[in-house]
């Protein structure tokens, strides 16, 4: 140990400075300088000899963001200067009149305005005194606000002490707390994994977590900080001129400010900006409600003055509101491409997002049940761009009298076959497949397609058509189709009609193998169809047979063997099988042969879960590849899970397999392992 106090002192101002430059480079510009490791190993050393010299710890060291125990309750702080709101625009004209009142106030032609987003989270104002962050606090009523001074200073953007040269004595900056979307998103994902309260949108993330009084927990939630101006400052540097100088001095002073913020001239430029950063919106990683614009010479700002509790010389212009109130009016489920059953609340038609929203989707009954959105309900929908509307919470103190719980169907609305939810699935499935007329494109195409019957011609838009005019609605049909009916339709000339018929009479000879993976069965893709050939030898055996036998055969599990099962349990299919053969679709059939088991392989026997998306194959082909080698894929992670398979925006698969400690594989691994 070091006895030189003051030699100590040195190390811990220059380890402070470093890490807390480190911070500044990582939260504020996004722009990491260093590995984390070398990061945390400086966080280390200084952990540690804060730990040996006690009394040299300072409330500024980056070790002490979050120290203190929980509160009791938040005190009060009065802000030095008051904090104001903006007057509101949803209209051009409303703008146009905002500027013309600038304009004669000052008596001038055109007006310098600092144009911002404006931020959809809480306001709160930081006070520095000689550098150093003393109080954190909320807005509250504009004049008096909680002291958050504890969770604010676990936010790593928040610098705990200004570096600039100069300080002032005293300086309030004010800005505005909120959570980034994908922070949002991956603590919704957090708190599913644990089963606890979801957060409806960032905002409400955002203020669940600044209330919180325990700064230990604010820590957890990833909250991020935005400038936008300042309130009091007494001595030091000071910015004069503009509002535009007051932003560079709060980017010089190590503040995170909006990368959107701009200088322009006049209403047209006002309403230019608007409509920019309207397109940019979704693609901005923090929820804006509108933008802000603000005269840029201060001196005209003080001339301008205040009316009420609002500057004269600034405005908001706000965009749609992305969630409005409404009731459901009923509760229907759609059947989508792929037969998945997806409940829709019909709403009483309301404004949202820009445009007038009367369905949203309620995604699966999970869901529904987790919100427990009943018919009658008054609910909170959302919709951001070009995003399918949904449902976000229920108003659950507008809730009527006698509401039920909603339960999804046990049969396919469109078909009125078994609807069945597999395990592990979110989604429940109309088991109606080729019958189904929601399925009849989709089935049809996948039944034409290349590596099926090997139609060719008979592209997407011709299936629709087909469809549509009600020429075709099974595979079946297909083949009992004439030159009439096909000329009839729409830009099909002659000769390319008797190419697609030519095409669809020579896909009758077919091979086993084929037919099998054109019945486009759940689960059953190409390699699973060719080891059912050469297992069955014949379809009827195929039909016919019961799961224990299906699991005989090698790259099967019980998923898959589920599927086949009720595919072939289903009269509507095995009529269009039927159909198939009569109008002369045949194969050559054999014996059968069982297929030597697998080979023991890494993968044969292990258990596997697969969550998130993977780039260079679909989650059905990496089912298929581990199941060929005698692997298990199962829907939800557990204890007995051997890998869990992780790809792009993983869901809470994810955290589950990082609690239970679960060997995580990225696609690369995973393939190194499958060969
Ligand atoms: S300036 C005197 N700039 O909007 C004007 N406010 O209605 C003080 N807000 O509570 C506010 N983004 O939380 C300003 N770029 C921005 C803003 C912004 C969001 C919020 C702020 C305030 C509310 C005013």
């Amino acid at each position: 140990m070091n006895n030189n106090i003051a030699l100590v002192q040195l190390q811990l101002q220059k380890l402070r400075q470093q890490i807390t430059q480190h911070n500044y480079h990582y939260y504020v510009l996004d722009n990491p300088t260093v590995p984390d490791a070398e990061y945390d190993r400086l966080f280390r050393e200084l952990q540690q000899i804060e730990q040996d010299y006690p009394q040299l710890v300072t409330p500024e060291s980056p070790t002490q963001r979050v120290g203190a125990a929980p509160l009791k309750a938040f005190s009060q702080i009065m802000h030095q200067i008051p904090m104001l709101s903006l007057g509101n625009a949803f209209e051009e004209t409303e703008v146009e009149a905002f500027d013309r009142r600038v304009r004669e106030g000052l008596s001038v032609d055109a007006v310098e305005y600092a144009v911002e987003p404006k931020f959809d989270g809480l306001a709160v104002s930081l006070c520095y005194e000689y550098g150093i962050l003393k109080t954190g606090a909320t807005r509250g009523d504009g004049n008096t606000g909680e002291d958050i001074t504890l969770n604010l200073r676990t936010i790593n953007s928040i610098p705990l002490y200004l570096t600039a040269e100069n300080v002032p004595a005293l300086l309030e900056v004010r800005g505005e707390v909120l959570m980034l979307k994908a922070d949002f998103l991956k603590l919704n994902q957090r708190q599913r994994a644990k089963d606890e309260k979801q957060f409806a949108n960032p905002r409400n993330a955002a203020a669940g977590s600044l209330r919180q009084l325990d700064p230990a927990v604010t820590a957890t939630r990833n909250l991020s900080f935005f400038a936008y101006g300042i309130g009091r400052v007494e001595g030091g540097n000071r910015p004069q001129n503009k509002h535009s100088d007051v932003m560079a001095y709060l980017v010089a002073s190590h503040f995170p400010v909006a990368k959107e913020c701009q200088v322009v001239t006049g209403l047209q430029a006002l309403l230019t900006y608007y409509h920019e950063i309207g397109t940019l919106r979704d693609d901005l990683p923090y929820d804006i409600d509108g933008v802000v614009y603000k005269v840029n010479a201060l001196s005209q700002q003080e001339k301008l003055g205040f009316v009420a509790r609002a500057p004269r010389f600034a405005l908001a212009h706000k965009f749609p509101a992305q969630e409005a109130m409404t009731k459901v009016l009923d509760i229907d489920v759609q059947v989508g491409r792929t037969g998945a059953l997806t409940p829709v609340a019909r709403l009483e038609p309301v404004f949202v997002g820009g445009v007038t929203v009367t369905n949203a989707t309620l995604h699966n009954a999970d869901e529904i049940k987790r919100k427990d959105v009943r018919i009658g309900d008054t609910v909170i929908v959302h919709r951001a761009g070009d995003v399918i509307p949904e449902v976000v919470s229920v108003v659950l103190a507008q809730r009527p009298a006698q509401t039920q719980s909603f339960v999804m169907p046990v049969q396919c609305p469109v078909c009125g076959a078994r609807a069945i939810r597999l395990e592990g699935e979110t989604v429940a499935r109309c088991t109606g497949g080729l019958f189904c007329p929601a399925q009849q494109k989709q089935a049809i195409i996948h039944f034409a397609s290349r590596r099926a019957m090997d139609i060719e011609g008979l592209g997407d838009k011709l299936v629709e058509q087909l469809v549509d005019n009600a020429i075709v609605r099974t595979p079946a049909d297909l083949y009992k189709m004439g030159l009439a009916a096909l000329v009839n339709l729409e830009r099909l000339a002659d000769k390319s009609a008797n190419n697609i018929l030519a095409a669809i009479e020579q896909s009758k000879q077919t091979a086993l193998a084929r037919f099998i993976y054109a019945l486009g069965i759940r689960n059953v893709g190409e390699t699973t169809a060719k080891s059912l050939a050469q297992y069955y030898g014949s379809l009827d055996r195929l039909m016919d047979t019961a799961i224990e036998d299906l699991l005989l055969v090698p790259d099967i599990g019980p998923i898959v063997a589920q599927s086949i099962v009720d595919f072939f349990a289903e009269p509507h299919n095995c009529e269009v099988i039927e159909q198939l053969r009569l109008s002369g679709v045949c194969w050559q059939e054999h014996e059968g042969k069982p297929i030597p088991a697998a080979a023991e392989t890494a993968v044969s026997g292990k258990t596997f879960v697969l969550t998130g998306t993977l780039s260079n194959m679909n989650r059905d082909d990496a089912k298929e590849k581990i199941e060929a080698q005698g692997g298990k894929v199962t829907g939800s992670v557990s204890k007995k899970t051997d890998y869990v398979v992780v790809g792009a925006d993983p869901g809470s698969k994810y955290d589950k397999a990082l609690n239970l400690g679960i060997t995580i594989l990225d696609e690369e691994k995973l393939q190194v392992l499958l060969q």
